[in-house]
């Protein structure tokens, strides 16, 4: 594992000369924060060694290297989702790679389920935790000593200083915002309204199908993350979620996208 992880940075740095200092992965419908980076080597997935390919209609599969306000950064246009098929260690795999590439701080967007009452469709969450729901977790076997700890401390798994300064920037800038958790579950089903239900009652306001894995394997090398939530359908009623189409999570998630580009933009601009 470690010999493919340290392959693929090795042919990535060579080919792009890059040293990104901040990581993004952008999230279903969420890829239009890519028009603002200045791009300098972008690659299908399917043209890096050891990398999966993505498969959903929404996910262009890309890795684009550049620079966001003047920071170096790399992005993942599409990311790798657990009910695809992959392993725990493909989904995360990425992440893997860019720690190697030399990022400290990690940026992750998602189209999520709002499980709170107070949410909108449209709404921004910042993530201040997360809850894996999936069915394993991605460090299970044996540890990569030289990547991060056997037992790490999941006590921040969000940085509390992005949070505040994430807050300040909507704040500023007249956008609407919540905060919340996130809970992760596989899919590919949504939830019926029983399990929405339950994942409110366990302390989450978003549900979705990606992100912990990331942000597990993220923090397990020490990086610090920094989340957001589009909320694209609303479970919080008896009658919650009338049939929620990929079309609909499309859709919200193309007009919330603006938003959250800005939010990330000025949070990448700081460090
Ligand atoms: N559940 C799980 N994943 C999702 C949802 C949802 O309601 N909406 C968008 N992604």
């Amino acid at each position: 594992m470690i010999e493919k992880i340290k392959a693929t940075a090795e042919y990535l740095k060579e080919k792009t000369g890059c040293n990104p200092k901040a990581g993004i992965i952008l999230g279903s419908g969420l890829g239009g924060l890519v028009e603002s980076i200045e791009v300098k080597h972008s690659f299908d997935y399917s043209d890096i060694p050891n990398f999966p390919v993505s498969t959903v209609e929404g996910h262009d599969g890309k890795l684009i290297f550049g620079t966001l306000e003047g920071r170096e950064i790399v992005a993942m246009q599409g990311r790798f989702h657990y009910y695809e098929g992959y392993t725990m260690q493909e989904v995360t795999f990425p992440v893997r790679v860019m720690k190697l590439l030399g990022i400290t701080h990690l940026f992750l967007s998602n189209a999520a389920g709002g499980l709170n009452p107070g949410f909108s469709v449209g709404d921004l969450m910042i993530i201040k935790d997360q809850i894996n729901m999936f069915p394993e977790n991605p460090l299970r076997g044996k540890n990569i000593e030289e990547l991060g700890t056997r037992f790490p401390e999941m006590g921040e798994p969000f940085s509390k200083k992005l949070i505040e300064k994430a807050k300040q920037v909507a704040t500023e800038n007249n956008i609407k915002f919540q905060t919340g958790v996130y809970v992760g579950s596989a899919g590919p089903t949504l939830e019926t309204p029983a399990e929405y239900r339950m994942f409110h009652i366990l302390g989450a306001d978003s549900t979705g199908m990606s992100t912990v894995p990331e942000v597990i394997v993220a923090r397990h090398m020490g990086i610090e993350c920094f989340g957001i939530s589009v909320i694209t359908n609303l479970a919080v009623s008896e009658d919650m979620d009338k049939g929620t189409t990929h079309d609909e999570v499309q859709n919200a998630a193309g007009e919330a996208q603006p938003k959250m580009t800005l939010i990330f933009k000025e949070l990448i601009k700081t460090l």
